[in-house]
């Protein structure tokens, strides 16, 4: 019951105005995996993941739905099947190629950016010849043209770099995350793709998980309680990929590069958390040690000895480091606001244009 409080936020009862059928072809790590992860290594995950809206283990690490669900919601159209689901797949509406713990770099090791890009160029190759000889449920020639490519990666980039740099030789390694990101759109543009939309990188230092174990002082801590080093190192990374945008979109004849401001969407809802219905910001749901993190990197949830809170809708962070999904949902819907994306354009504008 609780959930349905949040749902006014979400435009759900708005109709799709898309005049041609969605196509989404998505690029990222676990805050968009929407199942990759466990087809790939033939895994399951454990409840209570899931329990919120599938009722079960849904390949997400969520209670529910991810930001990239929501979004695909808006367009009345189907979830993103993973590439890597061999089970009766069903592409019509393009692939996700998302894998939890994906970074850039390092760039030839399952699944980096650009081996999800050399995945899609494969499936690029692939499907219109498939389809010619009688395949169904995949990608048409035109529809690689007009559909959208979404990205949101680097987040595991920066905490990867912080287990074993300092802060100036992780801000020194920024600028290498971004050019990875820069290849990944010049490929797929190269294909053919022209609409690209671009996520920044959340408050990696508002994360229970990192607040429960990253050594600091007081002055290390902001007005909020979130790490100031983390999330100094993502606003770093923003600024780059923002200039990347800007660049792309100009350099990329007939190209929309939009950017979107994730960061500001999440650290706002931490920030005031209590206006949007949430009562613990820098708390785990689902996760061991109580107050004020309550992650214990040992007793993860759905390991032996997790607890979990009753009421996720009143939580942000689901088990430390992924969100539940009454703060995704929350996520979803500023994104379809248009109030955080550069250029402003509704997330829609690839379905629409003629
Ligand atoms: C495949 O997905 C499309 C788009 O979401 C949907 O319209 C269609 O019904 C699905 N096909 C099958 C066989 O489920
Ligand atoms: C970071 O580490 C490098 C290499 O060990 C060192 O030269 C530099 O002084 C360190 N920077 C800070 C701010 O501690
Ligand atoms: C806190 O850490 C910063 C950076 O490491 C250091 O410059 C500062 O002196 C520390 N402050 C205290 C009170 O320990
Ligand atoms: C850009 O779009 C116009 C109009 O569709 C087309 O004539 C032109 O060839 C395109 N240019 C490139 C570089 O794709
Ligand atoms: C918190 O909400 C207030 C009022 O809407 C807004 O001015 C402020 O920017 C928000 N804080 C953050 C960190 O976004
Ligand atoms: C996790 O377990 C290891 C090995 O038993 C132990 O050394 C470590 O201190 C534990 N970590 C926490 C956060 O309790
Ligand atoms: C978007 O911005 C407009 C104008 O500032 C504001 O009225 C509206 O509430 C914003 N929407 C969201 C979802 O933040």
């Amino acid at each position: 019951m609780i959930f349905f409080l949040s749902l006014p936020l979400l435009p759900l009862s708005v109709h799709s105005q898309c005049t041609r059928n969605p196509i989404i072809f998505n690029f990222g790590d676990s805050n968009s995996d929407t199942g990759g992860y466990v087809d790939g290594l033939g895994l399951s995950f454990v409840p209570p993941n899931g329990r919120t809206y599938f009722h079960q283990p849904a390949g997400r690490l969520s209670d529910g739905r991810l930001m990239i669900d929501f979004l695909c919601e808006s367009l009345d159209t189907g979830y993103l099947t993973p590439y890597l689901n061999s089970l009766g797949p069903n592409f019509t509406n393009g692939a996700n190629f998302a894998i939890i713990g994906s970074a850039t770099l390092p760039r030839y090791v399952p699944f980096s950016l650009h081996v999800q890009v050399s995945q899609f160029l494969r499936f690029r190759s692939r499907s219109p010849a498939l389809m010619l000889s009688g395949y169904k449920d995949l990608v048409g020639d035109a529809d690689f043209e007009n559909a959208l490519y979404t990205i949101d990666i680097g987040q595991n980039d920066l905490a990867e770099s912080f287990g074993s740099l300092n802060y100036s030789q992780v801000i020194d390694k920024i600028p290498s995350f971004i050019t990875e990101i820069k290849y990944a759109i010049w490929n797929i543009y190269q294909k053919g793709g022209k609409n690209f939309w671009v996520h920044n990188t959340g408050p990696l230092g508002c994360l229970p998980q990192k607040l429960a174990s990253f050594a600091r002082n007081a002055s290390q801590l902001d007005e909020h309680g979130c790490l100031l080093p983390l999330n100094d190192a993502a606003k770093a990374f923003n600024a780059q990929l923002r200039v990347l945008c800007e660049q792309l979109n100009s350099q990329l004849i007939n190209a929309t590069i939009v950017y979107v401001d994730i960061y500001s969407i999440k650290y706002d809802l931490i920030a005031n958390a209590s206006n949007y219905g949430f009562e613990h910001p820098l708390m785990a749901c689902c996760g061991n040690g109580g107050a004020p993190y309550n992650y214990d990197a040992n007793i993860t949830c759905g390991r032996t000895g997790y607890t979990v809170c009753h009421e996720g809708s009143k939580f942000i962070s689901w088990d430390g480091v992924h969100y539940t999904e009454a703060a995704n949902a929350v996520f979803a819907s500023k994104i379809l606001s248009s109030n955080y994306t550069t250029p402003r354009v509704n997330f829609n504008f690839f379905c629409t244009k003629m």
